[in-house]
């Protein structure tokens, strides 16, 4: 099979209009787009994929990070002491997509850039897009291994797979 990854773009990318810009460097560099879609996910979910890293003293703040996004509902709460309470339901949401190609588990993650974005060079989407680690836009599989691990989570029915005829003006 050929060579696929797992990006997702976080909630502070699609809150900031970025999933364009991050599909069209992809498309851009000729990777092929099998499956795409505005996911919802779980904080479960989200420690799941974060599994490896839960060790890590960032883990809480990445976890919090993931799962914000806009405020969808206030909710008026009653404590169990009685007091009234005002908390706010946020909606994260990630776009999460498969792309295919020769080699593009790696060059996915020079498209992105540094973890950290102020080590992250111009002309990558992190470089051009972002300063904190913790709000850095994208995400990217960093092995062949995690990238069918992360495909299987985030697409548990699969994902099709189809011949390019544009394949054979690019490789
Ligand atoms: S490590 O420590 O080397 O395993 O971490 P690293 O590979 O650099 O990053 C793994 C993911 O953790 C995110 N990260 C952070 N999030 C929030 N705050 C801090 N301080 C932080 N440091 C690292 C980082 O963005 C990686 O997430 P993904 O989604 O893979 O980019």
């Amino acid at each position: 099979m050929a060579e696929r990854t797992y990006i997702m773009v976080k909630p502070d990318g699609v809150d900031r209009g970025l999933v364009g810009e991050v599909i069209k460097r992809f498309e851009n560099k000729g990777f092929q787009l099998l499956a795409l879609e505005l996911q919802k996910p779980s904080r479960e979910h989200l420690e799941k994929h974060y599994s490896d890293l839960s060790a890590k003293p960032f883990f809480a703040g990445l976890i919090n990070y993931m799962t914000s996004g806009p405020v969808v509902r206030n909710l008026l709460m009653i404590t169990y002491d009685n007091a009234i309470q005002l908390r706010k339901k946020q909606t994260p949401l990630e776009v999460a997509m498969v792309w295919q190609g020769k080699g593009v588990v790696k060059a996915g993650r020079v498209l992105l850039g540094e973890t950290n974005p102020l080590a992250s060079l111009p002309g990558t989407i992190r470089g051009d897009f972002a300063i904190d680690v913790g709000r850095n836009i994208c995400h990217g599989s960093d092995s062949v291994e995690s990238a069918e691990k992360e495909i299987a989570l985030w697409f548990p029915n699969g994902v099709l797979s189809h011949k390019r005829v544009t394949d054979s003006l690019i490789y």
